[in-house]
């Protein structure tokens, strides 16, 4: 376990997940009504939906992204998309206090330079999940993930880059930070059935925010 005293956040502690992968505890707690304040304006412009895998499904987790591009699902596939599909506009800019927050997490995670073009927004209501996936549409896989959690806890799937190695299991609270790149930028992750719960700043829900160099 590291203290990080002297950093601009709120810091617990750091817990490696796997080589190039770490939890940076609490590191955005204090910026939390921050970016939560920023993520409503976002959904003015660009609303949270369920999108459809390519096999048809509707997806359990509501999404929408702000950035150059915006990760989207279809019946065409998964990609990344400079125009909302659902308005036909850009998506909003990602706010100053997201940038701040993934790129100083990516620093103290061993990733100086990280500069994140895209971030994917996802809601969780209880019962949402994530099945186990790699992010592997993007262009760059030198850059790590940069992901912060928000609202209700979840626990996290972290495996390993063969899918059939079974995931850690994580709890993540609102503040957490996950950060996985190098030889871990590959690893299968997910998230398990949101439990019920009520969150003072979220609600019903939580919300992660995930940051990449996609394009
Ligand atoms: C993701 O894999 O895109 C999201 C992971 C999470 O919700 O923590
Ligand atoms: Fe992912």
């Amino acid at each position: 376990m590291g203290l990080f005293r002297d950093q601009p956040y709120l810091i617990r502690e750091q817990e490696p997940l796997a080589e190039g992968a770490v939890l940076l505890r609490g590191y955005a707690a204090d910026q939390a009504n921050v970016l939560w304040d920023a993520l409503t304006k976002i959904l003015d412009t660009a609303p949270f939906r369920h999108m459809f895998t390519p096999g048809g499904f509707r997806m359990s987790v509501a999404m929408t992204n702000c950035g150059d591009a915006g990760w989207i699902s279809d019946r065409s596939g998964y990609r990344y998309a400079p125009l909302d599909p659902v308005t036909g506009l850009h998506w909003p800019e990602i706010p100053a206090s997201f940038q701040s927050v993934s790129t100083g997490a990516a620093v103290l995670a061993g990733y100086a330079g990280f500069e994140p073009d895209v971030c994917l927004v996802n809601r969780y209501e209880p019962g949402a999940r994530l099945t186990l996936h790699q992010d592997k549409d993007e262009r760059d896989f030198t850059q790590p993930i940069v992901s912060v959690s928000l609202g209700l806890p979840a626990v996290f799937l972290f495996g390993t880059t063969t899918r059939r190695d079974r995931p850690r299991r994580i709890r993540l609270e609102s503040g957490d930070v996950a950060v996985w790149g190098g030889t871990s930028r590959m690893a299968y992750h997910g998230i398990a059935p949101l439990a019920d719960g009520e969150h003072p700043l979220t609600g019903r829900s939580r919300i992660n925010l995930t940051f990449r160099k996609a394009l």
